[in-house]
């Protein structure tokens, strides 16, 4: 791998400690995988934010960081903490799990990093542009950016992105290069579909059979942002899918050759088992909206569907709290509130400790929550689409 003259210089350790061990991990991933060169990242995102997922070594791997003045190079966002940072008393988190998931927001704070956590960092103020090399770690925005917007990145693990993030370039393989993005899967998809949960149930069953596959999916006319983001989330979680193309409707798509390639298809009846397979409860003692983070157009519809309402069981909507600013200004969140619900910042239903809440069995829209909610949250799911379940809570 060839380094610049100022790359040798860090990994003899003229920037200090932490840029030499991190410039060191960059180099060791880059020589295991091949790269020619670093190239630079226009923005990292890293994962690993939770307390739940990172216990008290990552606190104080993260605490250790800041204290010796690392920086970020680049804007760098986070994912999901472990808990709404504003309003995790009315959430009823428990204190000594907070204090140790504030730890975490001040050092990742000190080293200049944007305490978003969210998984759609692209709705929230972090939008790469066609063709832009970034390291993100979170897997459905790693699929959204790679897939919809067509910018370019590995699935890096946290610490790889970390080390983006000081660093401000990642090493050249994999997804950065265009001889990676070509299709391995032709999937004809002869299903009807209509509702965010139809297309996680769809992303759930490719990725399931294509792993860490290419698909490039014929037979989708349509699909909003919501729905590709379901879909690529699914994938990337029943799967390893970091990237897929749509006939007509990803920017890539039309720049891949589709023949030859090995073919699947996927129909109604796949869809309808997979909603029946993944939903091992009944009734929800809780609606969890929001996986990846809801949209201002998600948190729109849910607020219109509510008004005048009552609920009879809880609903979180989970966003990121630049969504929430916006909800709360178009008074989306007052009427969410006024019926029961609450929109939830800075979490989600899978890093959260729902399982120490009393909560038993989550509803859910999306086919990623679906998959992750029994392994890490101990739930039943009701895995259906998004008017049955405000039906069950209402
Ligand atoms: Fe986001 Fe949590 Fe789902 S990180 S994609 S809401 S599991």
């Amino acid at each position: 791998m060839h380094l610049t003259n100022a790359e040798e210089r860090i990994l003899s350790g003229e920037s200090g400690e932490v840029m030499e061990r991190m410039f060191r991990l960059l180099v060791s991933l880059g020589d295991i995988y091949g790269a020619d060169r670093m190239i630079p990242v226009g923005s990292a995102q890293v994962a690993g934010v939770s307390y739940k997922s990172i216990g008290d070594p990552g606190v104080e791997f993260l605490e250790d960081y800041a204290n010796k003045g690392a920086v970020a190079k680049i804007v760098t966002f986070l994912n999901p903490a472990g808990m709404d940072i504003e309003d995790w008393q009315e959430l009823n988190i428990p204190p000594s799990f907070a204090e140790k998931q504030l730890r975490i927001m001040n050092a990742f704070k000190k080293m200049g990093i944007v305490i978003s956590a969210t998984c759609t960092p692209y709705l929230a103020g972090n939008l790469p542009r066609f063709g832009e090399h970034i390291a993100w770690s979170e897997s459905s925005a790693i699929s959204f950016s790679n897939s919809v917007i067509g910018a370019r990145t590995n699935r890096e693990g946290g610490p790889s992105a970390l080390a983006a993030s000081f660093c401000g370039v990642t090493p050249n393989y994999g997804l950065h290069l265009d001889e990676n993005r070509r299709p391995q899967v032709l999937v004809d998809v002869n299903a009807t579909l209509e509702d965010t949960a139809d297309f996680g149930a769809l992303g759930y069953v490719v990725g399931k059979q294509v792993k860490n596959r290419i698909p490039y999916f014929r037979g989708i006319k349509d699909a909003d942002t919501d729905q590709l983001k379901g879909l690529g989330a699914a994938m990337a979680a029943s799967g390893a899918v970091a990237l897929y193309h749509i006939e007509n409707l990803t920017p890539e798509a039309h720049l891949m050759k589709s023949e030859g390639l090995e073919r699947l298809s996927v129909s109604d009846t796949d869809l309808a088992e997979t909603f029946s397979k993944l939903s091992t409860g009944k009734e929800p003692d809780i609606v969890i909206i929001g996986c990846p983070h809801a949209s201002l157009k998600e948190i729109m519809t849910i607020s219109r569907k509510l008004e005048g309402k009552k609920l009879k069981k809880p609903l979180w909507v989970c966003t990121s709290r630049m969504v929430k600013e916006a909800a709360n200004r178009m008074g989306f969140t007052q009427t969410i509130e006024a019926a029961g619900g609450k929109i939830v910042a800075d979490t989600c239903m899978v890093v959260s400790p729902i399982e120490n809440m009393g909560y038993k069995t989550t509803g859910v829209n999306s086919g990623k929550a679906a998959n992750y909610l029994p392994g890490f949250c101990k739930q039943n799911v009701v895995f259906t689409r998004l008017d049955t379940l405000l039906e069950k809570v209402t």
